[in-house]
């Protein structure tokens, strides 16, 4: 169809095969779909401007389907530049109409191009993965602050920086932390790139994991799933950390424990994982083996310093698709997968369908919970409402065919009680 929306995508050519792709992860994200449903005849989002940055998959259109169907006007911007699939940004223009801006591979002038395109959009609600568009609205873009409501942040890395920016002063207008929610981090965040991360780094290199000396630094909700997943495929895991509790909860899931300084000398691939910046530095490169791998899950591309290793390295060259290959000066070679970013998302698809309907369910509910509170939120950053993550969770169970016990009234009675003992 002709699209009247404004956008700039790779090729709108690909749509067909988006579309294809689009519908068969709608299969997997029933949550989703009842709340479209209902969203559909509710229209809670009719009126709304909504400017959402976040990874251009195949589920992300199915959340702006969504937003759409409540109502909204819907502008999607990438939130990473290597993330999207051209395939699917094409199909939201040319089939579903909603506007898009995001082409794989694009570089950082046109990263931020697309954004302030989202921006231009003037909208009420906006929707992050890793804040950009609240910052560029912080920053830039000032005199549109009072229009905005409300925004959401999908991503952990994003919440960290919205809560320095309420603990500044600096917020200006309420933010609902979807990462926060039970639903979000306990799955996406752990399932989610847990599998996606090992299937990005497969898919990259082809490596057999069985054998290997896998490093994850950062043992938080996206570390351990990818600890999980990798320990699954045969590999000794090793993890690194900074904070005491984490490392000791690694400790007894049966990892091995060490200082990046020590680990970088015997690992094979590593992972980092952890929302910080150079957790490996140009002092572990300098000491990695021939040969070793290098992958980053978190959401910048800082947390490995590259620019160091591009300093070491007296060659580089594309070993193959998403593999760049760094020799130093002592003849050993360091390969960098999808450029240090977010390895699931640039070298796979990120993560399944079934995962992000959980995700998704709460950016939408999140998104109609601001609406409807609009009058009563602070400029601060807030949980999704419990009651919101616990009917996502009763739905997903039952889409999934899975019942569970209830309390009987005694039982009820029990746990509320102070009175009775042995
Ligand atoms: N790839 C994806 O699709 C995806 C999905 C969800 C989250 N993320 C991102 O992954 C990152 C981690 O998210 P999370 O939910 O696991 O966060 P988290 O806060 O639960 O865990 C991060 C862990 O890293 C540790 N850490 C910090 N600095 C470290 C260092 N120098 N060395 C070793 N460990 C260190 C922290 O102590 C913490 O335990 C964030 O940037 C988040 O935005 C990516």
């Amino acid at each position: 169809m002709a699209t009247t929306k404004r956008h700039d995508v790779k090729d709108l050519a690909l749509a067909p095969e988006g579309v294809r792709r689009i519908v068969w992860a709608d299969r997997q994200m029933p949550v989703l779909q009842s709340i479209r449903d209902r969203f559909e005849r509710e229209q809670p989002l009719a009126g709304y401007r909504v400017a959402a940055c976040l990874h251009v998959t195949t589920e992300t259109a199915n959340l702006m389907r969504t937003l759409k169907a409540g109502g909204a006007d819907v502008v999607l911007c990438a939130s990473n530049p290597l993330s999207t699939q051209d395939d699917v940004a094409a199909a939201l223009v040319d089939e579903f109409d909603i506007s898009c801006f995001a082409i794989k591979g694009e570089d950082n002038e046109t990263y931020y191009q697309h954004i302030e395109a989202a921006v231009d959009h003037k909208p009420h609600l906006t929707m992050d993965d890793g804040a950009d568009v609240i910052g560029v609205l912080h920053s830039a873009r000032r005199e549109q602050l009072g229009e905005i409501i409300a925004g959401t942040e999908e991503t952990t890395t994003g919440v960290i920086r919205l809560k320095a920016m309420e603990a500044d002063g600096a917020l200006a207008f309420p933010v609902i932390a979807v990462n926060e929610a039970k639903t979000k981090h306990l799955f996406d965040n752990r399932y989610g790139t847990g599998q996606s991360t090992i299937d990005g780094i497969i898919r990259a290199t082809n490596v057999l994991l069985a054998g290997k000396r896998f490093v994850v630094a950062g043992y938080g909700w996206v570390g351990r799933g990818v600890a999980l997943r990798a320990r699954g495929m045969g590999a000794h895991v090793i993890v690194t950390e900074v904070d005491p509790m984490r490392a000791l909860e690694a400790l007894m899931d049966g990892y091995e424990v060490l200082p990046m300084a020590q680990a970088a000398k015997i690992g094979d691939i590593f992972c980092t994982a952890t929302g910080d910046k150079h957790v490996i530095a140009r002092e572990h490169v300098e000491v990695m083996k021939d040969g070793s791998i290098l992958a980053n899950t978190g959401h910048f591309n800082v947390e490995i310093d590259i620019p160091a290793i591009r300093a070491l390295a007296e060659e580089t060259r594309e070993a193959r698709q998403f593999v760049e290959e760094f020799t130093m000066s002592d003849g050993r070679r360091i390969y960098l997968l999808a450029e240090g970013r977010l390895v699931n998302i640039s070298a796979a698809e990120g993560h399944p369908a079934i995962v992000m309907d959980m995700s998704f369910a709460n950016q939408s509910l999140a998104a109609e919970y601001a609406v409807q509170n609009a009058g009563t939120l602070e400029r601060k950053v807030y949980p999704v409402p419990q009651a919101i993550d616990e009917e996502i969770a009763r739905l997903k169970l039952a889409t999934m065919g899975i019942d569970i016990d209830q309390l009987t009234e005694e039982q009820a009675k029990y746990l509320a009680s102070w009175d009775e003992g042995t």
